[in-house]
């Protein structure tokens, strides 16, 4: 009898490699009762008749970075202020927990300057920024070369409940309360509970996508 073969989706298939830009190859499985390979039947035929496919790459972290470039995302910059007085940084690692209760996260980088401030403060604000302010952003991300409260001598601030500065001309701002801190890694996961909010009802937000800003 003829062997066929019945193509099975990658995603029932444990081993399939992860490929970046290429679909993973498809796998057949054999139901005739002998394979041409001379396999018992039901076996997985991994030989495929086009080209070998590249070993999977090891993710370094400028493949990271393209990798993560598929997602558009909100431009924002975290916030917080101690005895010391303001800073922040650009995260776009600023997500949601859950709803209820309602908790935000944020990644922060153990070596960034704002970690000792979070935790000293016990809070933080996430500000999205509107189109248009990509010097700010830049500035945030430590691009210019300002550092710590300088980096509050562009654009208007104040505070909400918690004390963490707000930019007056933000798309919306999430004042949140630190929970809790999760130490993973080069990192430290902030969650904090969102404890107040402005949203300025207008404008467009500035997004990354790929690389750059929209
Ligand atoms: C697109 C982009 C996203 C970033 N997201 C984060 C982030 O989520 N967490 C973080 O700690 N740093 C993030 N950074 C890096 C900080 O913004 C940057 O290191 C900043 O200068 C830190 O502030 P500091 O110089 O006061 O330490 C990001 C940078 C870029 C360009």
């Amino acid at each position: 009898m003829k062997a066929m073969f019945v193509d099975l989706y990658p995603s029932t298939v444990d081993s399939i490699p992860f490929h970046i830009i290429d679909r993973p190859p498809r796998v057949k499985r054999c139901v005739g009762f002998r394979a041409a390979c001379g396999a018992v039947d039901g076996c997985d035929v991994t030989s495929d008749p086009r080209p070998a496919k590249p070993a999977p790459q090891a993710i370094d972290t400028k493949t990271f970075w393209r990798a993560l470039g598929v997602r558009a995302c909100a431009v924002a910059v975290v916030t917080a202020q101690d005895a010391d007085g303001p800073s922040g940084f650009l995260a776009l690692s600023a997500t949601h927990v859950c709803a209820d209760p309602p908790l935000l996260m944020v990644s922060i980088d153990k070596r960034t300057a704002s970690l000792a401030v979070v935790l000293q403060a016990r809070h933080f604000a996430i500000n999205y920024l509107p189109r248009g302010e990509e010097a700010l952003a830049d500035m945030f991300s430590g691009k210019t070369g300002r550092r710590g409260t300088d980096r509050f001598a562009s654009g208007r601030w104040r505070q909400l409940t918690t004390g963490a500065p707000i930019l007056d001309d933000a798309i919306g701002a999430l004042d949140c309360k630190l929970e809790d801190t999760i130490e993973r890694f080069e990192a430290v996961i902030a969650i904090g509970r969102l404890v107040d909010f402005v949203s300025r009802g207008d404008g467009e937000p500035l997004l990354y996508f790929r690389g750059g800003y929209r």
